[in-house]
């Protein structure tokens, strides 16, 4: 009952709006990530100690699982590492379709934490070479870090300007990925938006929205906070393929806001993207900042030695769904 009436409520909200509309495309949910997604077996591209395991091997060894409303993707926390082995066995799995203009809407329940791990669920160019067609990093972090960061990672010539109208904040503003070792352009999350406390709080969303007009710009709400917008908070209720939705000034402001224009042509840096999910170990970030984010040791000695120390290591998905843009609104509104 309380759903109904929340949801003629923001009937108002769905039309109302002037900026652009978006309308469900694509919605992922426990068992149809694995006809929806390829699961990548590369060598990690940032040096991580890890195996990325193929689908058959995954499901088998219980690192990826479903049920009709749940995803894991988790690391193996059995067994320990031989030296002469790739790496710990874990998981990086890519969208098979690649989306421009969007919103995702991601509800998410457990994020993999703990010392050695790296996770990040991002997009990249589906034509690239990377950088080229560029890198949206929505959630990332190492090791015992609490705050998520969110950065682009570009081909020259996309800077962003220090002040901008979002909630994080700002660690860098050079979006080249060929400068500043490729720390790209990135804005610094709330305690919380990332590791032990997000899991305490039971997860959260992240939603991130992309147009030339308003840039990209990325969401966070905690599991219990009362601000998350309705077109976020019943996105399953409103799971009906042709419900469209916009970004809108009820919504507050981003975490993180990237504005496209002078400083940062979108035509030229963004085109399509698939999306990616992945966790590894160590490597470019995790593995050299293991002691300035929260860990002591070796970070190689713990992958191979410690399988127990990744138990919460592991991505739990309550849904992801994306929605593309249209000039016009080709259905009626919902309901
Ligand atoms: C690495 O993953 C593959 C599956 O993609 C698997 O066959 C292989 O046994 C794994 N390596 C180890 C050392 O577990
Ligand atoms: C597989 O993993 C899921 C999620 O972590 C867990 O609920 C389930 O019990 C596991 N199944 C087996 C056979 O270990
Ligand atoms: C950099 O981008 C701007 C547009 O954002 C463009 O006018 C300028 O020519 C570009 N410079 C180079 C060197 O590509």
């Amino acid at each position: 009952m309380r759903t109904c009436v929340a949801l003629l409520a923001l009937v108002p909200v769905l039309t109302r709006s002037a900026s652009a509309q978006f309308v469900l495309a694509d919605q992922f949910v426990g068992y149809n990530f694995f006809e929806g997604w390829t699961w990548e077996t590369i060598n990690d591209p940032t040096n991580g100690r890890v195996n990325y395991t193929d689908q058959a091997f995954a499901r088998a060894q219980n690192l990826s699982y479903a049920t009709p409303t749940t995803f894991v993707m988790r690391a193996d926390d059995t067994n320990v590492v031989p030296a002469s082995a790739r790496g710990r066995n874990s998981v990086r799995i890519l969208s098979n379709k690649a989306y421009g203009d969007s919103v995702a809407i991601l509800d998410l329940s457990h994020m993999p934490q703990g010392c050695a791990t790296w996770p990040a669920f991002w997009s990249l160019s589906a034509t690239g070479p990377w950088p080229a067609g560029g890198e949206i990093d929505i959630i990332e972090g190492v090791n015992e870090n609490v705050q998520n960061l969110v950065s682009l990672h570009t081909s020259p010539n996309c800077t962003m300007p220090p002040q901008r109208v979002e909630s994080g904040t700002v660690t860098s503003t050079n979006c080249d990925a060929n400068v500043n070792y490729n720390q790209g352009c990135g804005v610094q999350g709330a305690t919380g938006s990332y590791g032990v406390p997000f899991n305490a709080a039971g997860g959260g969303w992240y939603v991130m929205a992309r147009t030339a007009e308003d840039g990209i710009r990325v969401w966070f709400w905690a599991r219990g906070d009362p601000t998350v917008p309705p077109e976020v908070l019943y996105a399953p209720a409103l799971g009906i393929l042709g419900t469209t939705i916009s970004p809108n000034p009820t919504w507050g402001a981003p975490v993180a806001s990237f504005p496209m224009g002078p400083l940062c042509d979108y035509a030229t840096h963004f085109n399509a993207h698939q999306f990616v999910f992945d966790l590894t170990f160590c490597g470019d970030w995790a593995g050299n900042d293991y002691t300035t984010t929260g860990c002591s040791g070796s970070c190689t000695d713990l992958v191979n030695n410690d399988p127990e120390a990744f138990s919460e290591s592991y991505w739990a998905v309550n849904s992801l769904r994306i929605y593309t843009r249209v000039e016009s609104t080709p259905y009626p509104p919902y309901p």
